[in-house]
């Protein structure tokens, strides 16, 4: 089973970015301990970061097919992007939308998704463990309905 893990602009900075607010582990740490964790479930990984809207869209393309579902941080993009819901609705990959942090304990324009409505879940608040949580909900999904 093959998930995506797409990550949305500025997340390229992790590590340096906000540290009290996103944490010190950088992308390739998030990378690392994902790969170890998928290891035992019978899942490989495909990892993507762009900080631009129509590189992400692109990569949601180019995995229509060959990915079965997808862990998206869209990043700020969460908040606006109908394009790139678009784009994973029109592929048809199951996704679960991931934040470091609690977003709905945020600025109020950080409490709108415009992926929530098409995700299979939404996982915020935990930092980079979020992302260990969406691997296994995924997986427990795409065994169910797959
Ligand atoms: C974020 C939350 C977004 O509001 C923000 O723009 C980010 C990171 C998170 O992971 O908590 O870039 O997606």
């Amino acid at each position: 089973m093959k998930i995506a893990v797409l990550n949305g602009p500025n997340l390229n900075l992790l590590g340096t970015r906000e540290p009290a607010i996103y944490g010190r582990q950088t992308l390739k740490d998030i990378e690392r301990a994902l790969r170890a964790a998928a290891k035992p479930l019978g899942a490989t990984l495909e990892f993507a970061q762009h900080n631009g809207e129509g590189e992400l869209i692109d990569q949601v393309h180019a995995w229509k097919g060959v990915v079965q579902g997808a862990l998206v941080n869209a990043g700020a993009y969460s908040h606006s992007s109908l394009a790139l819901r678009d784009a994973l609705t029109g592929t048809s990959i199951p996704f679960i939308e991931v934040h470091l942090t609690n977003v709905y304990a945020r600025e109020p324009e950080r409490r709108r998704s415009m992926l929530a409505s098409a995700a299979v879940g939404v996982v915020c608040g935990f930092g980079a463990l979020g992302y260990e949580l969406a691997l296994r909900a995924m997986v427990a999904h795409l065994g169910k309905n797959g």
